[in-house]
Order: C-alpha cells, then structure tokens, then sequence
C-alpha cells in the first residue's frame, strides 16, 4: 500500500506538477474531453489516450474510506497499519483517487441505499434513513421508489460523495438472510422494477449508483466461500433478471459483484457472470467493482471481468495496484482488456455528470432540506406498512378506546433498523446507545431512530397510554388484562453477515403470546428485517407489519394505526408457516463432498422462488406474497386482454367499495394451461391505485415478453411458447380475484431482449 502511494507522490510531484498549478476551469478548457457535446464513449476515450499506466491503475484500485483497527490484529497481513486516505470522506466505505493533472474527480464512496450511511466510529454523518428496502418494494409504487432513491442521492451529494453503494436487489430465496431486509423481496419483476427506480432517483443527482450483489448472494452464513449452484436458465428466470431489469431501468454506473461463489467461481472471478451475461449478453457498459474483501486474484479477475478493486485492505493484497499494472506488462492481462477496465470507469463518470457536475469542494449539510426529505422517508414507511390481520375492525384505533397498554420494542423510545454496512445514522440521535440490543458487536449493537409511536399515539389519542418493557411478564398480563387494547411491538433485528431465525427477539413470541391470553384485543406491530414466523397468528385481533421503518417510523407507525393513513403495503415476500416449508429446511454450512466451501443447491427450486415454490408444491404459506389488507375494500371487474403487436397487455377497473379512501395493488399472474414452466404461475404485472370511497380506475398492464418465456441456455433464447394462458387477477399470489383466458402466439427473444421470431408478425 505504502507503495501505490508513493508511486503517486512521484507522478504527482515530478511531471505533473506544472499542470497541477493550474487553476481547475482554466484547465476544463483545454480538455477536449469537456465537451459535452460528445458521448461518454467519445470523452472516455479521449482522456484514456493521454493517460500513463500508473493512472489507469490509480482508477482501478479503491481504498477503504474509513479506520479498520480490526485490521491490524489481522494474522494473515502481518504489521497491517491501516489509515485512510486523507482525501476520503469521514467513516465512509471508500475512496478512488483522482488524476487532476486530467481533471479526473476523485471518487467517494458511501453506503447505501436505505441513506447515507456511515461505518462505525465516533463521528458518524447523521442522515435521513429510509425505511428498509423490503419497506419500500412493500410499497409497491414505482414512483415513491424514485423519490426515496432521489432524496438520498441529493443527501449522498451535498455529503461529498460521488458514488453510492445502493441498488441491493437480491432476491429472498433464503428468509432467513440476515441483508434481506436491504433487498427487495422475492420476487425478480417486483425487485428489478422497484430497485431500478431506486437507482434512477439516485442517478438524477449526477452521481453514480451500484446495482449489487452481483449475484446469488442469498445466505449470510459463510458468506465470503459459500457456493451459490444454480443452473443458468434458473438464475436467468430470477435473480439474473432482478439484475438485468434493475440495470435497464435504472442503468447503474457500476454493478458490486459479491463474496459468494457462483458454480465454483468466486462471484468477482467468473467470467460467466461478469462478461458473459453482463457485458456480452446484456451490452453494459459500466464497470465491476469488487465486494469489500471479495477480490481475490489479479489476472484471473481481471481476465473474468472484474474492472476496479475496492475497499483495499479489505482483500489480503492490492491485486489492483502494482500487480495489475506488471501482469499487462507480462501480457498475462492484455492492454485492450486494461484499457476496457479504466474505460468502463470513465464512461460511467461521464455518463452520469461525474465530471460535469463535480461535488462541492466544501459540501455543507446546510444544503440538505431535512423537513422535506422527513416528510419523503415517513411516507414511504406508511406506504410500505402491510396491515396483515384486523378482526372486528380493531384498527383503526379511535377516541372510543380508553386505555393501551404499549408492551416491547422499546416502543417508547423509538425503532429499530437492520445492521451492517447500510447502517444510517439518524439526526435524531440512536436511543438504544449502550444498550446493545441485538448483538454487541458487528453489525451490532442495534441502532433505533428515536422517533418513538408511544409519543406518537399519545399526540393522536384521547385514551390514557402506558408503556411496559414486557421483561416482567406477570406484571405486563395483569396491566393487559386492565386495558381496552394491547399494542405489543415485536423486533426482529437483522443485519449483514450473519442470518437469523424467523422469530422475535428477546422471547418475543413468548410476549405475544401472553399478552393475547390476557387480552382478546391484542394488536401486533412488528419491526422485522422481513419473514418471521407467528405461532401466536390466531390468538390475536390484528398485525401489523411496519419493517425496520426508518427515521420517521414512530409517526408513520401511529398514523397508520390510528387510521390518519390508510395502508396499502403488500407483502413483498413469502412468509412461511415452519422451516419445513422451504426448499432448503436448514441453512447449508457444512463442505459437500469434496470442495473446501460449503454450497447452497438452488437447482432444487429452480426458477420456483418463493410463492413459486408454494404454489407448484402446493404448500400454505403463512402469508402469501402480494397478500395486504386496508381500512376500506376493492373490487374488480371488467378483466380483458390484447395481444396487438404481439404483446399481451391486461386491463381491468378497480373500485373502492369501503368508505374510506385507500390505495389498492391489484396484480396480475399469468401461467400456461399446458404447464411447462418450473411453476403454475408468475407475478406479470401491478398497479398502485388511489381511489376515494366510491372512485373507480382503469388500469393496464402490459406484461414484458421475459415473464411468459422460459429461457433457453442451450442457445441463448427467451422463447415464448405458442398456447393458452390463465391471466389471474389477484390481490395476492393466492388470492384469485378473476381470471380469464389469452391465446399467446409462440416468440422469441434473443439474450439482448430483442425479438427475433414472432410467429404474430
Ligand atoms: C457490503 C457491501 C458494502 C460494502 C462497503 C460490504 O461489507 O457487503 O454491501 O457496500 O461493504 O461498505
């Protein structure tokens, strides 16, 4: 390390010094590669010829952004003595330097996508935190996608960072994942869609996104060797097309491979994942960036595809630095390819106004307009809240209730949020501080927003509201048999790099359990990172699913109960009734056979994820996916389809039959009557729809040729077969409101998404 730097002392100090002296605009001027007029490509190349070897190697290599003292007890780095570069960002994840002899920016990067997030220290920046990822894809509204990726862009922005490690779209094929809570369920339409709007509203700032963890990152539990063995045409059918939508919808400048194995590669080493289906099949043009630690080799990564190592020393050695630049020397990484690499980085600086709109050389948070990005992150809690259970109408609670007992969750002080690298630090301060709750060390203690519902209820409610912790279980069921309603506030905290059981924490079933035998109107407010089990499901009047809700989750907690917002949040994820029900009952961890690392088989579902599975195996779940209730009712009608031009479009109409106003999610499922796909049906499209009591909409929802094909890999084909289908109508995967029927004709599809048989035209 000590080396790449002085490498740079040298060039800076020697050569370049005279262009150094320059005033910055004097030297836009004389840039060709400033003119905007130009694409990306053509200003990429154009500053790539002027450039030395040592300066695409000094894009091509990140830094840690951020004090590792971990590190330096670290046995395999003997004498590591880590300290960022002074130019990174205070606690951030990463830093790339700059060439300003080229008038190339420095690159600062920060976690994530839930915020600005801030590694652990002393100092962390204080930012607005979204509701968790799941929260968001619960929403189901494209557009409110969009604005939260939007807000912490600009928050990202006027921090000082150029690039954001956001866009976690991984698909929840193991519930019991300790990062699910930062992806976006399931299932890959919903995922790719709402993930991909997430990264667009990031991108209007100028500043560069990640789609990650690129991919089959679905376990924890040894997540730096496990392997991920999944047949192409199943990946493709899933997670593959999380991924591609994400990346067509949200065009990320960079795309994160991940820690895990892929068919026995290292993820950021295989040539499958990262030139074949990403730069070859997909045409994108961005660049790769390592995981924090998943480098593992200079010329087998490069030659795969891998184009910037990052966060250095999390990986065992610079592989990126030095090293790269004597293995193109030795042609054991070709010039064309070292090019290709530095290339893809300044295409996407260009592409995304890195070097047209540079970052303030003082950014000052004065800039964030925190009263309106609060207003952003609480309406994305309460569309994302999913109201799972009311029985007799419980909720909304009214002026008619005189007394709530709040148990659990430290309620009155504030909410929980998911651990890990996404952690947000709130301006409001972390209530639980020196509690450590969770866990007490990474991606512990847990961090809670103090934006507390008990306070919050007590703003909107006549009746007299006490608070119990719940530790003394005897003296919460006395004081809930004494109440009109019980609210119990269930957690259940997550975090990176380790997975979780599917219950609540600190013997919360056990809680609920009580307090429903003591009180028949017991209400359930969970905080979870997304699946957890309900033993105690019947025994209640009503639950509430509130995810990890972000900084304003105590207000959106209350507004929804208290009725002040209707919700409309659906499950965006299956939730099991026991283990038993998923294809893999028990987290794998142990070595198969002969490899060294342990591996989770996805062929045994295939491309049958989640409510796929369900449905083919004919399982009940707890809660099906799409499943979500509201305060009013909808009803549907009118359910016809198209097929003009090839392309099956659906349409219906929605109407509010309650009394209240409410937004509804109607989805369609489409499945073939002959069979012949891994499951009977798929999630083809959805609507978010705002109806005031009475109000009627028409929708249409046109269905991307992808979800009614099955992909071939012997020879790169979506195809499209010719026959009938069942279009569903539903309010969730199992949930049927009406069907019909549609002849498709038979097409299709090259890898790059382009027609290339149609038997309709
Ligand atoms: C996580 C990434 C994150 C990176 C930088 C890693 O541990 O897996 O998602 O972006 O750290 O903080």
């Amino acid at each position: 390390m000590k080396r790449l730097q002085s490498l740079k002392a040298v060039l800076m100090g020697s050569a370049l010094a005279m262009s150094l002296a320059l005033p910055a605009a004097a030297q836009d001027k004389e840039f060709p590669w400033m003119d905007t007029s130009l694409s990306a490509a053509e200003r990429a190349d154009l500053v790539l010829a002027e450039m030395t070897a040592q300066e695409k190697m000094t894009l091509l290599f990140g830094h840690f952004g951020s004090p590792a003292p971990w590190l330096n007890a670290r046995a395999d780095v003997p004498g590591m003595n880590w300290t960022p570069p002074e130019e990174a960002r205070n606690q951030s994840a990463g830093f790339v330097y700059g060439i300003e002899r080229l008038g190339i920016p420095n690159q600062w990067l920060a976690d994530a996508g839930l915020g600005v997030a801030s590694q652990r220290g002393p100092n962390p920046f204080l930012r607005t935190a979204l509701p968790s990822g799941v929260a968001t894809a619960a929403s189901w509204d494209r557009e409110l996608s969009y604005k939260g990726g939007q807000m912490i862009g600009n928050e990202a922005r006027l921090s000082g960072f150029n690039v954001l490690l956001a866009g976690a779209v991984n698909t929840n094929r193991e519930p019991r994942a300790g990062r699910n809570f930062e992806y976006a369920g399931e299932d890959p339409l919903l995922a790719g869609v709402m993930v991909g709007e997430a990264i667009k509203g990031i991108q209007s700032n100028d500043i560069i996104s990640t789609v990650k963890h690129f991919a089959h990152n679905f376990q924890e539990t040894k997540r730096n060797s496990v392997n991920a063995k999944m047949a192409d045409k199943a990946g493709r059918e899933t997670e593959l097309l999380a991924f591609e939508l994400a990346i067509e919808i949200g065009d990320p400048g960079s795309v994160m491979c991940a820690y895990n194995r892929v068919n026995g590669d290292y993820s950021c080493e295989s040539p499958y994942l990262l030139t074949e289906v990403l730069k070859e099949d997909w045409g994108y043009k961005g660049y790769v960036m390592s995981d924090w630690g998943a480098t593992h080799s200079t010329v087998p990564a490069a030659n795969a595809g891998l184009d910037q190592q990052s966060g250095f020393p999390f990986d065992r050695a610079p592989y990126f630095g030095q090293a790269l630049v004597e293995a193109v020397e030795n042609d054991h990484v070709s010039q064309a390819r070292f090019d290709d690499m530095a290339h893809r980085v300044l295409w996407a600086m260009f592409d995304n106004g890195v070097f047209d709109n540079e970052i303030a050389a003082e950014p000052d948070e004065a800039d964030i307009d925190f009263d309106a990005h609060a207003d952003i992150t609480r309406q994305a809690a309460e569309e994302g809240m999913v109201l799972l259970k009311n029985e007799n109408g419980i909720l909304p609670l009214t002026d008619e209730v005189k007394s709530i007992l709040v148990v659990g969750g430290m309620a009155d002080k504030g909410v929980i949020s998911g651990g890990g690298a996404s952690q947000v630090y709130s301006r409001s301060g972390d209530p639980a501080n020196g509690m450590n709750y969770g866990m007490n060390s990474f991606p512990g203690p847990a961090v809670f927003y103090a934006s507390s519902p008990v306070e919050q209820l007590k703003e909107r409610l006549g009746a007299e509201i006490t608070y119990m912790d719940g530790k003394d279980l005897k003296a919460a069921a006395k004081a809930a048999k004494e109440a009109d309603v019980v609210l119990v506030f269930g957690t259940q905290w997550t975090g990176e790099s380790v997975d979780f059981d599917l219950a609540l924490d600190y013997d919360g079933d056990k809680l609920v359990q009580r307090m429903a035998k003591a009180n028949k109107n017991t209400v359930v407010v969970l905080q979870t990172g997304a699946q957890v089990m309900m033993p105690w499901k019947d025994d209640v009047a009503g639950i509430v699913e509130a995810w990890y809700p972000g900084s304003e989750g105590g207000e959106a907690i209350a507004r929804v109960l208290t009725g002040e917002v209707n919700p409309s949040g659906h499950l965006p994820m299956t939730f099991p009734k026991t283990l038993k029900q998923l294809p893999r009952p028990v987290i794998d961890s142990e070595p198969v056979g002969d490899a060294k690392w342990a591996q989770a088989d996805y062929d045994i579902e295939g491309s049958a994820v989640g409510y796929r599975w369900f449905d083919k195996k004919g399982l009940e779940p707890l809660y099906p996916f799409g499943y979500g209730l509201s305060y009013t009712s909808f009803d549907y009608s009118n359910l016809t389809t198209d097929t003009a031009d090839g392309v099956l479009s659906v349409s219906f109409t929605v109407t509010n039959t309650g009394e209240k106003p409410g937004a509804d999610v109607p989805q369609i499922y489409v499945g073939p009557k002959a069979g012949g796909w891994d499951a009977p049906k798929r999630l083809a499209g959805w609507d978010k729809v705002t109806l005031a009591p009475g109000a009627t909409q028409d929708v249409t929802v046109t269905v991307d040729d992808r979800i009614l094909s099955t992909f071939d890999s012997g020879d790169k084909t979506w195809n499209r077969a010719a026959g009938d289908y069942t279009v569903y109508l539903s309010h969730s995967a199992m949930d049927v409101d009406e069907e019909t029927s549609v002849t498709l004709d038979a097409k299709t599809l090259n890898v790059a998404n382009q027609v290339v048989t149609s038997s309709a035209e």
